[in-house]
């Protein structure tokens, strides 16, 4: 069976999209089978890995199904050898309203990846800044909940709505979360000491690793390459390096 690993956070530009280029990305480097899943109509992590031609997309699973089996929308990742991906497009965000009032709609992606997970080691799933069905999917389908948090003022929020959420989908009992801090700026230790006052309540479930804020990790972005290739050595390269490590030992 796969670790299905889902990356959420209501919170916009959190990480989310970087952090799931990059485990997928490292993942299959390390020759890893990878299923990465982009649930966020923006389609940031399916335009990230070069593809190009989307269609058949994720919209036309959810509209479609269960007529379109899943196996049909995953394409090969155009630059890795081991990472399939099955793509977003701007569509997705009018699935939200044509799946409203069809029963179990959040469950509609675990189902399916039980149809292919044998294809795969890992599954990670990006998701949009929303608490919607999109996101429900995912948490739904997660073996592991990652939730990037800003090194900013209210990082906290957005965990406890997600948590909320997860309660809620997964019973009361779900712990299998972990919390990534990202964009963490050296510089600002009083910022980061308060960041880290705030995560306090979850504090064994935060990450030793952190992902630093570097400047190539958003150039790895426009230049549609994951961080590893285009800057192997820099700090945030490095950490994702550990962050995959981490996970790992899990
Ligand atoms: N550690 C980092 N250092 C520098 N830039 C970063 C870092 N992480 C993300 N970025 C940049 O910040 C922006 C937002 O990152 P990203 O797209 O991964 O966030 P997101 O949580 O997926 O956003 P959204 O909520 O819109 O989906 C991007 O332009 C990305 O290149
Ligand atoms: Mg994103």
């Amino acid at each position: 069976m796969p670790k299905t690993l889902a990356i959420c956070t209501h919170k916009g530009g959190t990480g989310k999209t970087v952090t799931a280029l990059s485990i997928a990305a490292g993942l299959a480097n390390d020759g890893q089978r990878c299923l990465l899943v982009d649930l966020d109509p923006q389609a940031h992590s399916t335009i990230g890995i070069g593809l190009d031609v989307f269609e058949p997309t994720l919209k036309d699973f959810f509209d479609q199904h269960p007529g379109l089996p899943l196996s049909e929308v995953i394409q090969a990742a155009p630059s890795h050898k081991n990472l399939d991906v099955a793509p977003s497009d701007l569509r997705l965000a009018w699935t939200a309203e044509a799946l409203s009032g069809r029963p179990k709609k959040e469950d509609l992606l675990r189902r399916s990846l039980r149809t292919v997970e044998n294809d795969y080691h890992w599954i990670v799933i990006d998701t949009p800044p929303s608490l919607g069905v999109m996101t429900q999917n995912a948490v739904a389908a997660a073996d592991l909940i990652l939730i990037p948090a800003p090194a900013e003022a209210r990082a906290a929020n957005a965990i406890a709505d997600l948590l909320e959420l997860a309660h809620v989908l997964k019973g009361e009992s779900f712990d299998n979360f972990r919390i990534l801090l990202t964009r963490v700026d050296s510089r600002k230790s009083r910022t980061n000491q308060a960041v880290q006052a705030a995560l306090d309540p979850w504090s064994d479930k935060v990450l030793s690793v952190t992902i630093p804020q570097s400047e190539p990790l958003n150039q790895a972005q426009m230049a549609r390459q994951d961080i590893f290739r285009f800057a192997a050595s820099s700090p945030g390269a490095r950490a994702y390096r550990d962050l995959i490590h981490e996970l790992q030992r899990l």
